[in-house]
């Protein structure tokens, strides 16, 4: 992987998290990234009539944007706990302190310029810009934004969602096929109810799953916020029952989105699991790198087996980072196969593996994913083999065990 990063005539180490991956020719920066740089500080200069007070930095996906303007003083915005750990690592690695960071529900600080990569997700996007707007109206400020990007994220649509929301909306001529955006936040009144910008917001998106009369809210960041995922609606179907143990009864929904997996599971052995619970303890994690997934599950146990919400923990982690090893009786796992816009199976990989190390010899994985997937391999190198429990034309759901040594 090329981890040397050319910038305004020095030398940075710049790495993608997480560590290891198998893709050498990906790096930790892109041209977009570039591009805003070089923009911002020709036109921000750190001189205190131009300086703005603190500049907000969203969605940097390894530190590019705020190393890069480190002298503006950055606060971060991220809804990745991967993007977390690599802003604080780069910049330790360059010898800059690490900024603040705040998660993607904090109610933004004051501050005039507003940076933001953009992603193909255009209802976080909208989720933002209206942060930004409650943030203009609170402190009644003039806010600029400079929204950077890919051209193919520079949509027609992307166009009119700034408009919809800010004033003066322009795009900059594309540069190794990047461009910017720029655009203007007025300090118009807003009602209190609209300013609420924060965790204590309730998840706006929903999907229903009728056969087990779910319903699952999701916040805007969240994978499959509107329906129900097909890959995981194929393992509910194929729900395993609450595994017998001597000790207490661990169970984890392993990159949990909206808590589909775990919820269901909740609400299938809803019984067993409150017999159990007269003699022994039963947990159950959900854990998800996205802060909006971990807030979506959360609402949506208490929203649909309220009766079990005290069982639940909710982590954000990249995969099983904080969990113990050999301390889960059954993990449930639909993995992703991209990581921003790259197409990779490293996360899968990396979840296979913490699975392995996680579960208690004897205990068990569940794991469903498109039939074309390479991961057989990856489940034969960790467990030593697998089942096939259900097929269909499109997905496979795999059983694994791990040994007892
Ligand atoms: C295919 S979705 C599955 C969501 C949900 N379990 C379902 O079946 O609908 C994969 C989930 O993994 C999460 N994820 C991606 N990378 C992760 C990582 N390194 N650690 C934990 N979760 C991760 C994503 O945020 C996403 O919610």
């Amino acid at each position: 992987m090329n981890t040397e990063w050319q910038l305004a005539g020095q030398t940075l180490q710049l790495f993608r998290f997480p560590p290891n991956q198998h893709d050498k020719s990906l790096q930790a920066w892109d041209s977009a990234d570039e591009y805003a740089i070089e923009y911002i500080s020709e036109n921000y200069a750190d001189d205190s009539t131009n300086r703005p007070v603190d500049v907000i930095i969203c969605n940097d996906a390894f530190g590019a944007l705020t190393i890069g303007l480190h002298g503006l003083s950055p606060i971060c915005v991220t809804d990745s706990f991967i993007a977390h750990q690599a802003i604080d690592h780069n910049c330790t690695q360059n010898n800059l302190t690490a900024p603040l960071i705040l998660n993607s529900l904090a109610v933004l600080p004051k501050s005039q310029l507003v940076v933001i990569k953009l992603s193909k997700n255009l209802d976080y996007l909208k989720w933002q810009l209206s942060q930004v707007q409650a943030m203009a109206s609170a402190h009644q400020i003039e806010v600029n934004i400079v929204a950077t990007g890919k051209t193919t994220l520079v949509t027609s649509s992307v166009m009119k969602t700034f408009e919809s929301c800010c004033q003066n909306v322009s795009s900059s001529l594309a540069k190794k096929k990047s461009r910017l955006i720029f655009a203007t936040v007025l300090p118009e009144h807003i009602s209190s109810s609209t300013l609420n910008k924060d965790e204590t917001q309730l998840p706006p998106y929903q999907a229903k799953c009728p056969e087990l009369s779910l319903t699952l809210s999701a916040h805007a960041n969240v994978f499959c916020k509107d329906q129900i995922d097909i890959g995981g609606r194929f393992l509910v179907e194929h729900m395993p029952e609450l595994p017998s143990s001597t000790e207490s009864i661990n169970i984890i929904d392993l990159g949990c989105g909206n808590g589909l997996l775990g919820v269901s599971f909740l609400r299938q052995n809803q019984k067993q699991i409150l017999k159990s619970l007269e003699s022994q303890q039963v947990n159950v994690t959900f854990c998800d790198e996205s802060f909006m997934a971990i807030k979506s599950a959360q609402y949506n146990v208490k929203a649909n087996t309220p009766e079990l919400i005290d069982i639940c923990q909710f982590v954000q982690d990249d995969c099983l980072t904080q969990q113990k090893p050999e301390s889960a009786d059954l993990i449930l796992c639909n993995p992703p196969f991209h990581q921003q816009q790259a197409v990779t199976t490293h996360i899968a990989e990396q979840m296979i593996q913490h699975a392995k190390e996680t579960l208690k010899p004897g205990a068990e994985l569940y794991l469903v994913a498109n039939r074309h997937l390479p991961y057989q391999g990856m489940l034969k190198k960790q467990f030593g083999g697998f089942r096939v429990i259900a097929n269909n034309n499109k997905f496979t759901l795999y059983h694994c065990i791990k040994r007892k040594t």
